[in-house]
């Protein structure tokens, strides 16, 4: 693992107690950064950090569509290990399952609260302290093939939201270039986590097996092009949606 522009950078992951989230942060260690991990579940992300070297994460708990809360996860990534470089924006919920005619005004709210709010705030908490420390960074936001294939969403709130990330995404890549700050969304099919469907997960799902790759993503694959995108390796990729999704959106 020796991915350029990644070791002793200090890095904010969202979600982290999640399976992607905490892949995200593995890696990130892995390759020598420096780790704030943040997530609603304090026990998830307490596990994380004591199975890492002492030293390489610090847990934050908080709700990301609390902007308080945000602002906290950046200060304390300031205060602790000197500033923000890296940002995995990632936190997020599928929500309720239900056709839109019957969707609850609630879980709407919610959902479109944590996965859009979530990383709208992030994104301007973030942007903020890199613009003000003058160092440029890397931003990778967590959509979903379902934000741009609406289909694949299998629920209303939840593609509207995933879509609103990809339009978060693209805006703040444009604004933030001339600072030195890349912005790319990834869009990932179906993943091995709790979100993915019980039957995707175990091989058994029928549209799964349509696929070029008939199977969902390890957690290590999101990471993988995550950590990519993050690096200098990307240093001229900003503003890109990608699909790490086994060629989904091909069927
Ligand atoms: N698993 C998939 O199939 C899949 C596919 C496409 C996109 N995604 C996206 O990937 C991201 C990570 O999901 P995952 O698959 O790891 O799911 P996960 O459920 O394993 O992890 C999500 C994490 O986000 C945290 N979280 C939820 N609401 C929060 C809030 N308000 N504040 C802080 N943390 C909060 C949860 O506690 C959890 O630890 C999400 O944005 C999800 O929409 C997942």
């Amino acid at each position: 693992m020796s991915l350029p522009g990644l070791k002793d950078k200090t890095a904010i992951v969202t979600g982290a107690a999640g399976g992607i989230g905490a892949a995200m942060v593995r890696r990130l260690v892995a390759e020598g950064a420096k780790v704030v991990a943040v997530d609603l579940q304090q026990a998830g992300i307490d596990a994380l950090v004591a199975s890492l070297p002492k030293g390489s994460v610090i847990a934050v708990t908080a709700d990301v569509s609390d902007e308080a809360s945000t602002q906290n996860y950046v200060d304390t990534a300031v205060k602790h290990f000197g500033g923000v470089h890296l940002f995995a924006n990632n936190a997020g919920i599928i929500g309720e399952r239900a056709p839109l005619s019957e969707m609850s005004i609630p879980w709407f709210d919610k959902v479109m609260a944590v996965n859009t709010r979530g990383v709208f705030l992030g994104l301007r908490a973030v942007m903020r302290q890199m613009i003000k420390q003058g160092t440029g960074g890397s931003i990778v936001n967590t959509a979903s093939i379902g934000g741009i294939a609406p289909a694949r969403a299998r629920s209303a709130s939840y593609a509207a939201s995933k879509a609103a990330v990809v339009g978060l995404s693209c805006t703040a890549a444009l604004e933030n270039g001339k600072h030195g700050i890349r912005v790319n969304a990834i869009c990932p099919g179906g993943v091995d986590t709790d979100m993915a469907s019980p039957d995707a997960r175990a091989g058994k799902s029928a549209v799964f097996a349509t696929y070029p790759i008939p199977r969902v993503a390890t957690t290590d694959e999101i990471a993988n092009f995550t950590a990519y995108l993050l690096s200098d390796e990307a240093s001229f990729q900003t503003g890109g949606v990608y699909p790490i999704d086994g060629g989904a959106l091909l069927v």
